[in-house]
């Protein structure tokens, strides 16, 4: 679907779902092209649940986000009523937040290896999801840059990135949950190559004055956002997509929230391990 990553798979039938070799060949798909598109799948909640678990245990979502408790993330702006909720709520700003480009829970001490997002109702004009492959951009990084990333760690901190967005949008609780993690900023696939790994959540860099590893943060993000490495999803209805949260950043964009619905629902397929040896950060 890009010159560089993406991938539609055809033919598939979740509800049959696939036998072993078929699953083998997706995965290598996913390992291969990052983003996998998968078109006509009307699933429920149980299916897809069951579908992503053949790739690896789930994530249970934090508290504080619509889903919490459950193996599902449910990005809506509708309300339990079925009506749209209001554009000042918790919810809203929370969908807001996911138009900065971003790695799922690359705040957490193991972050997500991948995510499977279900298009249940989408509106009729924006709401695209954007994929940026961070494998090419490591591959593309000037060597300067490259040098400054080399063995480095990005504090990844949930607090100050949803702080952003709206300051009363982070509770204590979550503050709780969810302290700052320290994160590789380069990852390596093996034969798939090297991945730059930042995103919204990446607040400072370890060992750096705080204004000099700002500015390091936001030369790589914009070298790495620009327009040849990004993919575009245009949803229909019933789209799957599944996306490896090391190998591209995502974001949402903008669309008539008040105005007409959208709702997706998100399982999350858990890291096997962390990016650096300690991830937590030292009191
Ligand atoms: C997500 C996400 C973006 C979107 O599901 O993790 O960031 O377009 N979604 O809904
Ligand atoms: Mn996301």
């Amino acid at each position: 679907m890009h010159d560089l990553f993406a991938a539609e798979v055809r033919g598939l039938d979740l509800v049959a779902g696939p036998d072993g070799a078929t699953f083998e060949r997706i995965r290598d798909a996913f390992e291969r092209f990052s983003v996998l598109v998968f078109r006509d799948q009307d699933i429920d909640d149980e299916r897809q649940i069951r579908f992503s678990s053949r790739f690896g245990p789930l994530e249970t979502t934090k508290v504080g986000t619509n889903g919490a408790g459950s193996q599902l993330v449910v990005l809506s702006n509708l309300g339990a009523d079925g009506t749209i909720v209001p554009p000042t709520s918790r919810q809203m700003l929370n969908n807001r937040a996911n138009q900065f480009w971003h790695a799922d829970s690359s705040f957490k001490p193991v972050p997500a290896r991948a995510s499977m997002l279900s298009a249940r109702i989408i509106p009729s004009a924006g709401g695209d999801t954007q994929y940026c492959c961070m494998r090419a951009v490591y591959a593309d990084l000037p060597q300067r840059l490259k040098d400054a990333v080399e063995h480095r760690v990005a504090i990844h901190d949930y607090g100050w990135s949803r702080g952003r967005v709206d300051p009363e949008l982070v509770t204590e609780e979550e503050k709780r949950v969810v302290p700052p993690v320290r994160q590789a900023m380069v990852l390596d696939h093996g034969a798939c190559g090297r991945s730059l790994y930042l995103g919204a959540h990446a607040a400072r860099v370890e060992g750096m004055p705080e204004a000099e590893g700002r500015a390091l943060i936001d030369e790589l993000m914009a070298f790495a956002t620009q327009e040849r490495y990004v993919y575009s999803h245009q949803w229909r209805p019933h789209d799957l997509v599944l996306w490896d949260n090391r190998a591209v950043l995502h974001r949402a964009t903008p669309f008539r929230g008040s105005a007409e619905a959208r709702h997706m629902v998100r399982t999350t397929i858990a890291g096997d391990g962390p990016t650096v040896a300690v991830p937590h950060v030292a009191a």
